[in-house]
């Protein structure tokens, strides 16, 4: 993986999942790590690691819907590392209702980490990757960035919504030499379903190194291949 060497990433919702498994995955390549996420300790426990492993990593403690954070850590970011090669939008969480027992303030918590947080971390580095005219964004939404079900109403339209967002700005940064990918996946063993991680209703699903590997997969392709979507999910899923 010698292409990922030296270059910068920052991953949202490092601390835990998927993203921290990400984070693990690509400090073994010697690479920078920029590291956000709200719990402190869990966040510091992923820093260590990834130093152990020979990897540069700083980390940025705070809520990703806060654009005054956002704008502060990339800027922070940038000057610790001098560019920022890859942002991971993998921060994320869903309320199950039907939608007539979900609340507006539920609404506005789920569609404000999904989608404006998506917005927020790519608005701060665009400016960054255009001046670089290089630059890779890669978005996790859901495979119900596709497709919806009961019970899904508003996790389903902030993926949609993530997705939309994510097809647009790929339009507006082609032309800067900026890809923009997205990751649709079915479930997977991490922190986010209501049993725990490694319950064993889980035992067939995608393991969080399963998704690590895959983004890795999409960041090592070459500066003309541009991976524009990946699905992906377990054997035992339908979809
Ligand atoms: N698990 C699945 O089956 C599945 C399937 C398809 C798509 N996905 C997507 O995969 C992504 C990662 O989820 P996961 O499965 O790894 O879940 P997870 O284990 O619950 O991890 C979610 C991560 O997001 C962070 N986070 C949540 N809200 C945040 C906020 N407002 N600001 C900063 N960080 C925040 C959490 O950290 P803190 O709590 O420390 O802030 C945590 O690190 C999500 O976008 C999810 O929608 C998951």
């Amino acid at each position: 993986m010698e292409i990922l060497k030296g270059k910068t990433f920052v991953i949202t919702g490092a601390s835990k999942g998927i993203g921290r498994a990400l984070a693990e995955t690509l400090s073994l390549l010697n690479t920078n790590l920029v590291l956000i996420a709200r719990s402190e300790s869990a966040l510091v426990l992923v820093q260590q690691i990834a130093i152990a492993n020979g990897s540069k990593c700083v980390i940025f403690c705070g809520d990703i819907t806060n654009e005054h954070f956002v704008n502060e850590s990339i800027k922070q970011a940038q000057l610790q590392f001098g560019q920022i090669n890859v942002l991971i939008n993998n921060a994320g969480f869903g309320i199950f209702k039907e939608a007539e027992e979900i609340s507006g303030a539920e609404w506005d918590d789920v569609f404000a980490t999904n989608t404006k947080g998506t917005f927020l971390l790519s608005k701060a580095v665009i400016p960054f990757m255009k001046a670089q005219q290089a630059g890779h964004i890669i978005n996790v939404a859901s495979d119900v960035a596709k497709r919806v079900f009961s019970g899904g109403s508003l996790y389903c339209a902030s993926k949609y919504a993530q997705d939309a967002f994510s097809m647009a700005i790929r339009k507006e940064l082609r032309p800067f030499k900026v890809k923009v990918s997205v990751v649709y996946s079915g479930l997977v063993d991490s922190s986010f379903h209501a049993e725990p991680q490694g319950d064993k209703t889980h035992d067939q699903w995608l393991k969080n190194e399963d998704m690590a590997n895959a983004i890795v997969y999409i960041a090592a392709q070459p500066p003309h291949v541009v991976i524009d979507e990946l699905m992906i999910h377990p054997t035992f899923q339908d979809y």
